[in-house]
């Protein structure tokens, strides 16, 4: 959007999944100009890795992780995979494009996994749960997906006034971006609600993972809002601010099960993570420069956490100053989807926040 709006634009996210899909959002019909779609399997055969230890291995069985590999080998287009970010950051947009349509097939496979809570996964139980597709409905499924992607793209006569946004793949926890560096940040940070976005996307970081695995779990464990702890309790000081302190306390002091050791160390790294990211963002903000935060309270079992309340304290102990505050009201919040919640209260509707700071001034 800031490109369409014609500014000059970072986007910066540290899960590789999001630069793809961010990258083919910005795609235009020259990018698939004089490519037809079937040449991609004209490649010759090619020999796939190992499919013992693929991450793809959770869901699918071993003929059929061949089958989605040989697609993305087609489209890798002999490009050899190097370290995961590395063959993220080589990818040109069309290539995000036709890796999208392969994360919508694995999606499409997947369905019979996907919980009622959209953003978790299941695993199948046993080795003869894993699914066993025929490698021609595979490939038949992404080039029908492909073909949509691509009408759509062909009706749009999207252009990019300006230069499109560029992409990188790094942490809110260490912005590369110089001091005062930047006019405006935007950000939507994960919120208190246990969204685990390693979870979200496992199997497209199964798919793009170069380091399996072990790598998967490294970049879930980096992510704000994971829902995995620290085997140490982080400490926290009174500079996180009094409601932070406060709703920590009260997960601390709640009678339910695991609530003063797992739930309140992974609430305590959420809050550090947070306070840290905002700390770099007037880092690289310039003086008078603006900082919008759209940010969502959440319940723990009947605690309250005002994350909109928190982020504010956080932001004027950096000299952020808070110029507009808006709440609009979110029905559809993942409160209402986890049905156990319903034990601890009854009314769920939470507001979204968008809050909008200026630095110094
Ligand atoms: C609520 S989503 C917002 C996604 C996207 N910006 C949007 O508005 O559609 C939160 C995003 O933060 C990313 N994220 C989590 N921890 C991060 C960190 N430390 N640095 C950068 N991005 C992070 C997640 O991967 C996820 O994509």
């Amino acid at each position: 959007m800031a490109s369409i709006a014609g500014y000059s634009s970072i986007g910066i996210d540290l899960n590789p999944v999001m630069k793809i899909i961010a990258k083919a959002k910005q795609a235009t019909p020259n990018d698939i100009e004089g490519l037809d779609i079937r040449d991609l399997f004209l490649s010759p055969r090619i020999s796939v890795q190992d499919t013992i230890s693929d991450p793809l291995g959770i869901w699918f069985s071993r003929t059929t992780i061949n089958s989605i590999r040989r697609i993305e080998t087609a489209i890798l287009a002999n490009t050899k995979k190097k370290s995961t970010n590395q063959a993220v950051n080589s990818l040109n947009t069309k290539k995000c494009l036709l890796y999208t349509a392969l994360f919508k097939t694995l999606r499409y496979y997947l369905k019979p996994f996907i919980p009622s809570n959209p953003t978790w996964i299941k695993k199948p139980k046993t080795d003869s749960d894993k699914l066993e597709i025929r490698p021609k409905d595979i490939k038949e499924t992404y080039l029908k997906i492909l073909d949509e992607i691509y009408n759509g793209l062909k009706t749009k006569s999207k252009k990019w006034p300006y230069k499109p946004s560029q992409f990188i793949i790094g942490s809110s926890l260490d912005i590369p971006s110089k001091n005062s560096s930047i006019d405006f940040v935007l950000t939507s940070p994960p919120y208190c609600t246990r969204i685990d976005y390693g979870v979200a996307t496992l199997p497209e970081l199964a798919l793009l993972s170069t380091g399996g695995i072990s790598e998967i779990q490294l970049i879930r464990r980096s992510l704000m809002g994971t829902t995995t702890v620290p085997k140490k309790p982080q400490c926290i000081t009174n500079a996180i601010g009094e409601k932070c302190l406060s709703f920590l306390h009260m997960v601390k002091a709640h009678p339910s099960k695991a609530s003063k050791s797992y739930y309140y160390k992974n609430f305590t790294q959420y809050f550090i993570s947070l306070d840290k990211s905002i700390q770099e963002i007037n880092r690289v903000l310039k003086y008078m420069g603006k900082f919008v935060c759209v940010v969502q309270g959440s319940f723990y079992k009947d605690v309250y956490c005002d994350l909109p309340g928190i982020v504010i304290d956080m932001a004027e102990k950096n000299n952020l100053r808070l110029v507009t505050h808006s709440e609009f009201e979110n029905k559809q919040n993942m409160a209402n989807v986890n049905l156990k919640g319903k034990t601890y209260r009854k009314n769920t509707s939470v507001s979204e926040a968008v809050l909008c700071f200026r630095k110094g001034g």
